[in-house]
């Protein structure tokens, strides 16, 4: 098993890159597959996500090029509409593939992602927009999903939840449909927008990503109204986040390159109740962690622009050696304090009542064997490996290397003793 050693207590120096979004390429990959045209994606993170989403879209039968950096998909031979079993399960994101197959192929046939390390994870806004569009679809036993649709028909659509999959799903099946197609309560992330940047990069007519409701004017699957894209992909404001929250915890001095400041706002706030200045220029931010924690007294997570349930775990971890006791409400997801079990084991004080969490701050954190049980909670105990007295290890580091790009090289980089070992 994977793991990653830190020695910790060295303060965070220097600069680091951050990478594209994970969150933003992977729609906006499974996206590419509607043009049957080439689309060339910058800026496109190498993580295990994009290469198992670049997997099913070779199963698909398109044909995909990536060197680390960009990807360059070729969607003209795309000759199949079945995501096997094996790669859906693979990943929950894979989900983001029934719009853009259904609306291509008409028909797919798909597992149902099931639940997951948060908790039950639900595809029902998902699968009744689709079918609000016009897609007959047999949610078959086992867990399997199969949808068809000849023709889709735009049409309004109000969501129950602002879910971000299903905003994305609706947005690009839409695109092929016939006649407008409105989201109302729409999921308003930076990734929301960037995909609709995209879409409209290749011929698409959306307006609205951002403001909770979107348009789209459908092309009615016109083969011609479509074409080749390049564009490249905004960066990942929770990797920017994690990153704020590591110079932050151990009192250090880093400077985030390639950061759009606007898009993690709810986090700098946060920190800056704890006494973490910031200084903002172009692209970049530097962040200044203080000698001594302030508490921050109560987050709650939200849909964007609230402060976003990925980077919940970092900051429960942050307040654990704060100077106070602060309180964490978990409103995204049902079950996301996983890493608190972890953190108790290096000595932090947190107890957990359902969705609240309250953590009192201790003096300091000391270093165990811990276990990263999903992505951010895994940062998030690397966060605090950081800052404990110690020797930290996290086990398990594949959940951390779905989402953060060489994190052990980068936090190396400014200064911290980490290293993976395989
Ligand atoms: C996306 C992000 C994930 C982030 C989450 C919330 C990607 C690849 N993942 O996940 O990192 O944590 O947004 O910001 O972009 N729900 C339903 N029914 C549905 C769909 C969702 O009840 O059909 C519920 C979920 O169980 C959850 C909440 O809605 O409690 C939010 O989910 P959603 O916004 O859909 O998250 P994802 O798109 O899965």
């Amino acid at each position: 098993m994977c793991k990653y050693i830190i020695d910790g207590g060295k303060r965070l120096n220097g600069e680091i890159e951050i990478e594209g979004s994970k969150n933003a390429i992977l729609p906006i990959l499974a996206a590419a597959i509607i043009n049957r045209d080439v689309s060339v994606i910058h800026n496109c993170p190498a993580l295990r996500d994009v290469l198992l989403m670049i997997e099913i879209m070779r199963e698909l039968g398109c044909k995909v090029d990536f060197d680390g950096e960009t990807a360059v998909i070729d969607s003209s031979c795309m000759n199949s509409y079945e995501i096997s079993r094996k790669n859906a399960l693979e990943m929950r994101s894979s989900i983001i593939f029934l719009g853009p197959v259904l609306s291509r192929m008409g028909k797919i046939t798909i597992s149902h992602p099931g639940g997951c390390e948060l908790g039950p994870r639900p595809v029902d806004l998902h699968l009744k927009a689709l079918r609000m569009l016009g897609a007959e679809i047999y949610d078959i036993c086992n867990g399997l999903i199969y949808a068809k649709a000849d023709n889709l028909k735009g049409c309004e659509i109000q969501l129950d939840y602002p879910s971000v999959g299903a905003t994305e799903n609706i947005m690009i099946a839409a695109v092929l449909s016939e006649g407008e197609t409105v989201i109302r309560n729409a999921a308003k992330e930076p990734e929301i927008v960037d995909l609709q940047n995209f879409l409209n990069a290749m011929g698409a007519e959306i307006k609205g990503a951002g403001s909770g409701i979107i348009y789209i004017n459908g092309n009615g699957r016109d083969k011609n109204s479509l074409h080749d894209v390049e564009y490249t992909v905004i960066p990942d404001r929770i990797v920017a986040g994690t990153y704020m929250a590591a110079a932050a915890i151990t009192g250090g001095d880093v400077v985030l390159k390639n950061v759009i400041t606007d898009h993690i706002a709810p986090v700098i706030s946060a920190l800056k109740e704890s006494g973490t200045q910031f200084f903002t220029y172009d692209d970049s931010i530097r962040v200044k962690g203080p000698e001594k924690l302030a508490a921050i007294e109560i987050i709650r997570t939200l849909p964007y622009p609230g402060f976003p349930t990925d980077m919940q775990a970092q900051l429960v971890s942050v307040m654990s050696v704060a100077d106070g006791t602060g309180i964490m409400i978990e409103t995204v997801f049902e079950s996301r304090y996983k890493h608190v079990d972890e953190l108790v084991k290096m000595g932090a004080n947190i107890k957990v009542d359902g969705r609240i969490a309250v953590i009192r701050g201790v003096k300091a954190l000391k270093g165990a064997d811990v276990t990263a049980r999903d992505l951010r909670g895994g940062a998030a105990l690397i966060v605090a490996g950081l800052k404990a007295e110690g020797c930290t290890i996290v086990n398990d580091s594949k959940h951390i290397e779905r989402g953060y790009v060489n994190i052990e090289k980068k936090l190396a980089s400014v200064g911290a003793n980490i290293v993976k070992m395989q």
